[in-house]
């Protein structure tokens, strides 16, 4: 499919969707989140795709919603149209595992969208923030929810009351990047990590990220039970079977996922 706002490209069994609107720093338009949508949906119906990368360019990952095209919208058109609902949360419905890859700017609905990825590789160059106050709104897209649970509350507060940036550095320690990698290796870096992630075996990757993420929804208790459940399921499948072989035939495992 042809796409105006983003490139999308496989690699082996990676794919790396690369958000392309430079003149307007990546700003995430209506459109743009439709064909987003669209190629999230088809990386996680190619049964040959194992991990998939959303990145943007250099200078940005993304600046935020689109404040042109949100300017003029009145209540009810946000509300009729369910405006960031539709479209936008896509990507939290993908059962594959999603890198956010970040350098430049990753601002209001850019920090957003990286943080509903499953997690956030930074190059040295990445900048958060959360600025919607400083136009006179609040972020939409999860902001004041998933900042806060990442980074805690003091800090989420602030970003969320000043709009001040976040460099890499700082993000690295608050916890809402797991890893900065130097920008003139970044791309390669993310991808020897996504390479990783889609040689393993695919349903028991998304056995671990669903299992991680109930850590957000429930209490530890549950959460435990939730993971013990899914841990011995594992058992029911070849591959844990193969898995299992092979370390103690001290050999690489052939994953069928099965
Ligand atoms: N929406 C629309 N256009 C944007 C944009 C955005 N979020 N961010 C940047 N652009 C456009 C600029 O208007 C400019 O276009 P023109 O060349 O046509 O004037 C172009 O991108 C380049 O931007 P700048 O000239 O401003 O570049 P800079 O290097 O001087 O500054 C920046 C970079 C600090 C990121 C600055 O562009 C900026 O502050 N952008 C807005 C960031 C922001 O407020 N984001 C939050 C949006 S609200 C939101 O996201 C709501 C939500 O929670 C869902």
């Amino acid at each position: 499919m042809n796409y105006e706002y983003i490139i999308t490209q496989k690699e082996g069994n990676i794919e790396i969707i690369t958000l392309n609107r430079p003149k307007a720093l990546n700003a995430l338009c209506g459109d743009l989140m439709k064909e987003l949508a669209c190629a999230l949906n088809g990386a996680e119906n190619d049964d040959n795709i194992g991990c998939i990368i959303l990145t943007g360019s250099e200078k940005a990952f993304a600046a935020g919603a689109d404040i042109s095209e949100m300017a003029p919208k009145s209540f009810m058109d946000v509300y009729q149209e369910d405006f960031i609902t539709t479209d936008w949360e896509d990507v939290t419905k993908c059962r594959k595992p999603v890198i956010a890859a970040v350098s430049g700017y990753a601002l209001g609905g850019g920090c957003e969208l990286a943080m509903m990825c499953d997690f956030i590789l930074a190059s040295d160059t990445a900048k958060f923030g959360q600025p919607e106050i400083t136009i006179g709104t609040i972020p939409g897209a999860g902001g004041t929810q998933r900042l806060t649970r990442l980074i805690g509350k003091s800090k989420a507060m602030e970003m969320c009351l000043t709009g001040r940036m976040m460099d890499a550095d700082e993000a690295e320690r608050s916890g809402l990047v797991s890893r900065i990698i130097e920008s003139d290796k970044f791309m390669d870096e993310v991808k020897k990590t996504a390479s990783k992630i889609a040689s393993m075996s695919k349903p028991i990757a998304m056995m671990a990220k669903e299992s991680v993420n109930k850590a957000y929804e429930t209490t530890l208790k549950e959460g435990l039970s939730f993971e013990r459940r899914l841990f011995h399921a594992s058992f029911a499948t070849e591959d844990q079977k193969e898995g299992m072989q092979a370390f103690t035939e001290k050999r690489e495992a052939k994953f069928k996922d099965k």
